[in-house]
């Protein structure tokens, strides 16, 4: 589905990428793990084409988004939710999950409104639909998100460190909303420094260290036994797994 081929990505002099491969198969759960500033986020932007790579290849449904076109079509495939949540401070709950599919002219708006309606009763905030996002709670916002994501019926969604603006105590709903999507057969990339649940919610995990994969396996490998040295410091230094 995704397959990423010798990417990189500098900032002026800084190579923050220096030479990514991956791919992602239908139904993947991966994880990409790695140290602070080691290049994940950007990792993902590029995914999403919110950064242009310097070079290399991100192929996507067998069409390769490193080159100057717009690719909005492909674009509208790939979802992404981020920490700060991102959501439109000036529009309502409905509004901004309607946002998209409306402005890109995908759904009419009576129907996004039906769509929204029904997947936000599914989450249980129907009954903020008409409010802002500065009258919801860190949880609620990341589902809003999530569920903004959602309408847009992605085939792969970017998870950058979902989880770690939110108190611990609504954690467990966000993540509770993720593996129901997984259930229904979402791909998903999820960048997170919660090693739990990278290690119980993904089917692979990515080790990422100074711009290049440096181990990807199973959970259970990275977790249990990781080969790299710089993967066992890593571990050793969280340790809260
Ligand atoms: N727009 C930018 N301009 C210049 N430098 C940038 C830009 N975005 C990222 N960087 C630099 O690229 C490096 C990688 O950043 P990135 O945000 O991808 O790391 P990360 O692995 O996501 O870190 P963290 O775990 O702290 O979120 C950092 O040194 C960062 O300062
Ligand atoms: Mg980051």
């Amino acid at each position: 589905m995704l397959e990423i081929k010798n990417l990189k990505k500098s900032f002026g002099k800084k190579t923050v990428l220096k030479d990514i491969n991956l791919i992602v198969n239908k139904g993947d759960i991966l994880g990409i793990i790695g140290p602070s500033g080691c290049g994940k986020s950007t990792l993902l932007r590029c995914i999403n084409l919110l950064e242009k790579p310097n070079g290399g290849e991100i192929i996507f449904e067998n069409d390769n988004l490193v080159d100057n076109k717009s690719h909005i079509e492909t674009r509208r495939r790939i979802g992404m939710v981020f920490q700060q949540f991102n959501l439109f401070e000036h529009m309502t709950v409905l509004e901004n999950i309607i946002f998209a599919p409306t402005t890109l002219k995908i759904m009419k708006k009576d129907d996004a409104i039906k769509k929204a309606t029904e997947l936000l009763k599914e989450i249980d905030l129907f009954d903020l639909a008409n409010h802002y996002p500065s009258e919801l709670s860190g949880g609620q916002k990341q589902r809003v998100a999530i569920i903004r994501t959602m309408i847009m019926k992605p085939d792969i969604i970017l998870f950058d460190e979902p989880t770690s603006a939110l108190d611990p105590e609504m954690i467990g709903e966000v993540t509770n909303l993720m593996r129901k999507i997984a259930k229904e057969g979402m791909t998903m990339i999820i960048v997170s420094h919660e090693m739990n649940f990278i290690k119980n919610f993904c089917t692979r995990v990515a080790f990422m260290d100074n711009g290049i994969i440096k181990e990807e396996g199973t959970s259970k490998q990275i977790f249990e036994n990781p080969k790299c040295e710089e993967l066992k410091k890593f571990l050793s230094k969280i340790n809260n797994y």
